[in-house]
This record gives C-alpha cells, structure tokens and sequence, in this order.
C-alpha cells in the first residue's frame, strides 16, 4: 500500500518511542524501484571528480557522497518527499530545512569503520547549532546485516548530554576529519563500553529501502565492513528552522545554507509503502 501521509496516532507513539530511546524503526518502507533509482544516482555521482565525493583515507575508494540534494534532482526530490517531511516536523516540533544529506557507502571488505561518537558535538562545536532540534533519518540502499558494517546506537543516550568535548585549542579547522574514520570528536571507547554495560546496544538492521529516525545526541557506531556486500547508507538531517547556526563556516556540502523550510512536493518515482 502507498502512503501519502503518516496517521495521526502512529505519529505520537513513533514520537514516544524515539523521545525515549533516541531512535526508532519508522513503519515505511520505499520500493525496489525507489531504491534502485537512488542506487543508480549514488553510482553517477560517486564517479564524479568534485569536494562533495570523500575517499577511503590513502586509497580511491569512495568513502562517502555529500549534499547530494543540492545538485542531483532525483536527491533533491527526495528530501521534499510529504512523508519524511511530516515525520521530521512531528518528532522535531516545527518547520524544519535540510541541514545534510549523505550517502556513507562502506564498500564490501573495504569500508571503515566510524567510532563512537554524537553528530550534536560536531554541528554544536563546528557550525554552533544551538540545540539538538534536529533529526537524521537512515535508509540503506542496500541490505544491512550483522557484519556489513550496521550502525549500531546505545538507547536512551541522547538524553544524557554531550561527552568527552575536546579542548578547545584541539581544534584543527579540517573538516575532512568530520567525515573520515579518523574523527576529530569521539566518545571514549572505555565510555561507551559502560554505557553499554548499562543500557545495552542495538544494531540497526533491515532491508534496502527501510526507514529508521536517530537523534543527534544518540552515541553511536558502526564497524569496518567485513563482509563481500556494500552497505550504502543514506543519511539525510533536518534541522529546525529557528535552530539554524547563523554563522556556519565548514562548507555548504555538510552545513545546508538554504533555511527556508522543505516544501513537502510527492513525486511519482520515489514511492514509500507500508514496512
Ligand atoms: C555509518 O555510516 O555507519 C555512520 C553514520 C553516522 O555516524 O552518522
Ligand atoms: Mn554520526
């Protein structure tokens, strides 16, 4: 069945359940048409020479592809989706814009991993959103399994402030250490293992094509990629309007410049169906 609007008591027990645990399992799906168009455009671009496409470290590996919305009509019809849209102003509270877009691509045997770390840290000490009224949505391209690398978040953690914030003077200005596996903001390791010991973890499996919300807040990971499938991953975050940083310097590929909020606009080859 498609959907067109999400209904209004789904929506309150969606917005309990990541209020509470910092993610959720959105019960939409898009279909196999849907992805394979997204996976077609994801090929084009990464075969593209600009900024916006990030290597493996040392290697020609395509690591990941950056705010493809803004120069891909296809993406860009994507975020404008009536769905996303409604959902994202719901679980945040307000009109939102789209503050990234990017597709990791973990390519089978070669894809690093990201360690644990939290997205406010880095849109908070780099770009100064002031709080965390965003929200990534997660939709892989391809299957996701225990050993292509899954994203993997420790609930309830994006309620518990931000962690092992770096020196000021640490700071290297070098964005390329906000997409790389050598990330510029992490949470200890010896943290994150007690905060496992507590409140658990879980992967974030499913099938290409599938919908999860997570916070900006939440600590989270994911592993080398082991196996011989890609694990490409789509990541779009929306951001509340009223919580746009007013001066971001990193470039507009990770810090969307437009504000104005998404016109919500259906487009007949992007179809979401019932999970
Ligand atoms: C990943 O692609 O596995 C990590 C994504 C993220 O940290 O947002
Ligand atoms: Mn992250």
């Amino acid at each position: 069945m498609t959907v067109s609007t999400v209904a209004g008591t789904a929506l309150s027990e969606l917005k309990s359940a990541y209020d509470k645990d910092g993610y959720c399992p959105l019960p939409h799906r898009f279909d196999k048409a849907s992805v394979e168009l997204l996976r077609q455009r994801v090929a084009a671009i990464s075969a593209q020479s600009r900024p916006e496409v990030v290597h493996e470290k040392g290697s020609d590996i395509v690591r990941a592809i950056h705010g493809c919305h803004e120069f891909d009509e296809v993406c860009a019809a994507l975020v404008r989706h009536p769905v996303l849209v409604e959902l994202a102003e719901t679980l945040i509270g307000g009109p939102v814009y789209v503050y990234q877009f990017k597709v990791n691509l973990k390519q089978a045997r070669e894809g690093a991993a990201w360690p644990w770390h939290q997205d406010f840290t880095f849109w908070s000490e780099e770009d100064g959103m002031s709080r965390p009224d965003a929200i990534n949505f997660a939709i892989p391209l391809d299957d996701v399994h225990e050993d292509n690398g899954p994203l993997l978040v420790i609930p309830g953690s994006h309620d518990l402030g931000l962690f092992d914030l770096p020196d000021r003077s640490a700071q290297t200005g070098d964005w390329r250490q906000h997409v790389s596996n050598d990330l510029a903001y992490t949470v200890s390791a010896e943290r994150a293992e007690r905060m496992v010991e507590e409140r658990g973890r879980t992967l974030i499996l499913g099938g290409a094509g599938s919908l999860h919300a997570f916070h900006p807040s939440i600590v989270h990971s994911s592993s080398n990629n082991s196996s011989e499938d890609r694990r490409a991953l789509l990541l779009i975050t929306y951001n509340a309007v009223d919580n746009a940083p007013a001066n971001p310097t990193r470039p507009s590929f990770l810090v969307g410049r437009d504000t104005t909020p998404v016109a919500a606009r259906h487009d007949e080859r992007l179809v979401l169906e019932s999970a």
